[in-house]
C-alpha cells in the first residue's frame, strides 16, 4: 500500500506522514528533506543561483546522511524551494523516490507531487493543508520554543512567497490530484488531524 501525503509548507503532513506509517508499520519518507538537502548543499558552496551545481548536487545526494533536524531552518526551507524549481534537480529524484516507494509492503511519501508525478497510481492520496495563517501560527511556535527573535509576520510572509513559488513553477508545481482526498486542518488539532486521516486511509483500503 503506498500513501501519498501532498501540501503546502507548514501544513502538518509531515508529521501526519511519520504518525500514519509509524500506525500501519510503513517505512516514511518525507521527500522536502531531498530538496532541502540539495538547497543546503548549495547555500553552504554559494552556488544557490547555480542550476547545473544545484543538478550535480542532487544527482550526488547520498540520502543516508540526511539529518532532518539541521535541515528543518527557514532558510534551507527558501533554499529548498528555489531549487525544487528547477526540472533537472526534480529529474534527478524521481528513482529514488519510486525506489523507497516500491518496497513490498509499501510506503509513505509526503511532498508536493508525490500523488500527481511520484506515485500516480498510490493506494490512497491525501492533501494536507491549512489556510497560511494557522500554517504560519504553527511553525512560529516551533521556531519562537528555539529563537526568542522569531516573528510571526516573518514566518507567515515566507509561507506565502513559499506558497506562491512551489504552486506557481513550471516543473511538477503543488497541485492536488484529481483522485486526492482534501484535509483541510484548519479548525483541527494533531490528534483530531491524525485520526481523520487514518480514517481517509482505512475508507480507501475498503
Ligand atoms: O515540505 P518542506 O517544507 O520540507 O519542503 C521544502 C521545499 O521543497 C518546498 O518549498 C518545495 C520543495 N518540495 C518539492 O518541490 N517537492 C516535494 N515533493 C517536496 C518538497
Amino acid at each position: 500500500m503506498i500513501i501519498a501525503i501532498d501540501g503546502p509548507a507548514a501544513s502538518g503532513k509531515g508529521t501526519l506522514g511519520k504518525r500514519i506509517a509509524g500506525h500501519l508499520g510503513l517505512a516514511h519518507l518525507d521527500t522536502g528533506l531531498l530538496y532541502r538537502a540539495v538547497g543546503a548543499i548549495c547555500l553552504a558552496a554559494g552556488k544557490l543561483e547555480d542550476e547545473a551545481a544545484s543538478v550535480e548536487a542532487a544527482r550526488a545526494l547520498d540520502v543516508t546522511t540526511l539529518d532532518p533536524e539541521s535541515l528543518r531552518t527557514g532558510a534551507i526551507g527558501e533554499a529548498a524551494s528555489v531549487v525544487a524549481a528547477r526540472p533537472g534537480v526534480r529529474a534527478a529524484l524521481v528513482d529514488l523516490q519510486r525506489r523507497f516507494a516500491a518496497r513490498p509492503e509499501g510506503a509513505v511519501l509526503d511532498g508536493r507531487d508525490i500523488g500527481s508525478v511520484i506515485c500516480p497510481d498510490a493506494t490512497v492520496k491525501l492533501f494536507v493543508t491549512a489556510s497560511p495563517e494557522v500554517r504560519a501560527e504553527r511553525r512560529f511556535k516551533e521556531l519562537a520554543a528555539r529563537d526568542p527573535l522569531a516573528s510571526y509576520e516573518a514566518v507567515l510572509a515566507d509561507i506565502h512567497k513559499r506558497d506562491e513559488r512551489d504552486s506557481s513553477r513550471a516543473a511538477a508545481p503543488l497541485v492536488m490530484a484529481s483522485d486526492a482526498v482534501l484535509l483541510d486542518t484548519s479548525n483541527l488539532g494533531i490528534e483530531e488531524s491524525f485520526a481523520a486521516a487514518l480514517a481517509i486511509v482505512e475508507r480507501a483500503r475498503g
